[in-house]
């Protein structure tokens, strides 16, 4: 665990992960960006070198490890994929960043290119059978400073498993506490359900990140949830509080996204980023090949929203301003950048 350092200056040594074809060759270097054309495809390329050169940046360190609990019963809102790409998009501003898969299904190691059959040591085994969270953790290909303690299916049984176990809420939080190693930032993705294993994320985190799906009934369903991050905070995590919610999968060119946007930011005031994510078909495409969208489309609109999302997470954390000019670059300002009419 990292505790020593103060706000320690921009992270340093950031390595972008490989481009691919549908961004920029090569050749285009950051510092002279191409002439922007007038067309979506020259506007795209043109916010990709933005983008691309905004992860060389840095950004500063959180003075101790930011453990963030990833969280949200409702199904499908988009935990995992804000989860992996958050964190991967934090890695390329230059921070050390750990993914806890805490989900029996895998998505968050999937989505990782982390090997998760059954032999593989996983966060199971750091449950259940108190093996040190650094025996399980292995690093992300393509992406520098990126983590994985994967989750196998085996994870399907922990929650009745752990029942019978001593301190069977804080196994997480002690297995974290043991681990050695420098980190930036640890992201836990939860399952959807407030079983054990999310109870174990909420011990051992401070912080909540809820996404919300910009669809009806977003705010359906998350009084539970708050219910029990103040049950977690009153009885076992005094330090644990809802930090940030993200919105997801936002259409800007549906007036329901924006309603539903305007009622969350009347709900949760300044805890929602500004940023919100566009629905995107390439962060969707990208964990069929085991990437984030950072790598696998590091100009789409989806890599840049992320960008900034992390961006600006990691500015808060810090108490420094975001300056918003970019936070909608994705959703709202370009309606060529919402892929599926761009
Ligand atoms: N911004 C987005 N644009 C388009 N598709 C998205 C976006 N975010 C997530 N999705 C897709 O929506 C589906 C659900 O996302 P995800 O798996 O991240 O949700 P989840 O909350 O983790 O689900 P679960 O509750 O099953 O763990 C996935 O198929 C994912 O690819
Ligand atoms: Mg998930």
């Amino acid at each position: 665990m990292r505790s020593d350092a103060n706000i320690a200056g921009p992270m340093t040594d950031p390595v972008p992960g490989p481009r691919t074809e549908s961004s920029f060759g090569e050749d285009v270097s950051r510092e002279t960006p191409p002439p922007m054309d007038d067309t979506p495809i020259g506007r795209a390329a043109q916010l990709a070198v933005e983008a691309l050169g905004r992860a060389g940046e840095g950004l500063p360190r959180p003075e101790h490890t930011r453990v963030i609990v990833v969280a949200n019963q409702k199904g499908g809102v988009g935990k995992t994929t804000t989860t992996v790409n958050l964190a991967a998009s934090l890695a390329l501003h230059g921070g050390r960043v750990l993914v806890v898969d805490l989900d029996p299904q895998g998505n968050a190691s999937t989505a990782l290119g982390i090997d998760h059959h059954a032999e593989v040591p996983s966060i199971y085994d750091v449950l259940v059978d108190s093996r040190p969270l650094a025996e399980v953790v292995q690093p992300v290909p393509d992406v520098e400073g990126l983590f994985c303690a994967p989750a196998t299916i085996d994870l399907a049984g922990a929650e009745i498993e752990l029942v019978s176990l001593v301190a069977r809420e804080s196994r997480l939080q002690r297995a974290i506490q043991a681990y050695e190693q420098p980190l930036d930032y640890i992201l836990i993705d939860c399952p959807p359900s407030l079983g054990l294993l999310t109870v174990n994320a909420l011990v051992a985190g401070a912080e909540v990140l809820i996404p919300i799906q910009c669809e009806y009934y977003a705010l359906e369903g998350l009084g539970q949830l708050l219910r029990n991050v103040d049950l977690v905070r009153g009885h076992l995590n005094p330090e644990l509080h809802v930090s940030t919610i993200l919105l997801t999968m936002y259409d800007g060119r549906t007036r329901l996204a924006s309603q539903v946007a305007e009622e969350v930011r009347t709900h949760f005031g300044e805890e929602v980023l500004r940023t919100s994510i566009p629905r995107s078909v390439r962060i969707s495409e990208a964990p069929s090949y085991g990437q984030t969208v950072l790598t696998y489309d590091p100009g789409s609109s989806g890599a840049l929203s992320y960008l900034e999302a992390a961006r600006e997470l990691a500015l808060k954390g810090v108490g420094v301003s975001y300056d918003a000019t970019h936070a909608h670059i994705g959703a709202q300002n370009n309606p060529n950048m919402v892929e599926g009419i761009q």
